[in-house]
């Protein structure tokens, strides 16, 4: 089975995943990691991150895997929280819109799904273009939505930092600019995805629509 989880910067997608995956038995993917992992690795290499060239074979030679509880390892070493620190959020976007990173990537994704799938499992992927590029054919796609306030201020508490919620309202709102304005796997909302405004929910509540998703639609 593979359930595909898309929508904008700080919907809920990350959390939402994360408890379905493990809800289920199944293998929860968190593509954002992976670009946040490249992401890392090219800053610490004082790569440029516009240096499409660069950033790509970084893409291609770094060993990225997950380790149980679905954190990410870059060449067997724990990536969190080094690719959730600032400077990383700030040229993710950027790196991402590689097209060379995105091939070297979701060819990665879409191995661990068939391996996952192999062994009688499947995955419950997360990011933004896991509906619409990654995983076209998911047995479920979801599409998260939360309004620009809810989510800033959903991440700044998260950051034990809730004053600075209008700080992080334009942050993500530049990030969604980005990644829906690329080229490459643009963030949309495909037609066959299920919407779920997760503005009035709880993580719990999101949880229990889609278990309730999965268990009609997959
Ligand atoms: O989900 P997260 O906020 O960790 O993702 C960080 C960034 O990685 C996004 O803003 C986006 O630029 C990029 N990304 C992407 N495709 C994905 C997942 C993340 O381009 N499937």
């Amino acid at each position: 089975m593979i359930i595909a989880i898309d929508g904008p910067a700080a919907s809920g997608k990350s959390t939402a995943a994360r408890a379905l995956a493990k809800r289920l038995g199944l293998t929860f993917l968190d593509t954002g990691a992976m670009y946040r992992a490249v992401t890392l690795v090219i800053i610490d290499r004082g790569i440029d991150p516009n240096d499409e060239f660069s950033c790509q074979t970084v893409a291609n030679s770094i060993r990225l895997e997950f380790d149980e509880e679905g954190k990410i390892l870059i060449g067997g070493m724990p990536g969190e929280p080094a690719i959730r620190g600032p400077e990383v959020t700030r040229h993710v976007s950027e790196v991402s819109a590689h097209s060379g990173v995105r091939r070297a990537l979701v060819r990665l994704q879409r191995k661990i799904a068939d391996e996952s799938v192999a062994a009688g499992g499947g995955v419950v992927a997360e990011g933004r273009d896991t509906t619409s590029v990654v995983f076209p054919t998911a047995d479920l796609k979801v599409f998260l939505v939360a309004s620009p306030r809810v989510r800033a201020e959903r991440r700044a508490t998260e950051e034990g930092a809730p004053e600075r919620a209008a700080e992080y309202e334009k942050d993500l709102q530049r990030r969604d600019d980005f990644d829906s304005s690329r080229e490459d796997s643009p963030l949309t909302e495909t037609r066959d995805a299920v919407r779920v405004d997760t503005d009035r929910l709880s993580p719990d509540e999101v949880l229990e629509e889609l278990c309730e998703l999965a268990r009609v639609r997959a």
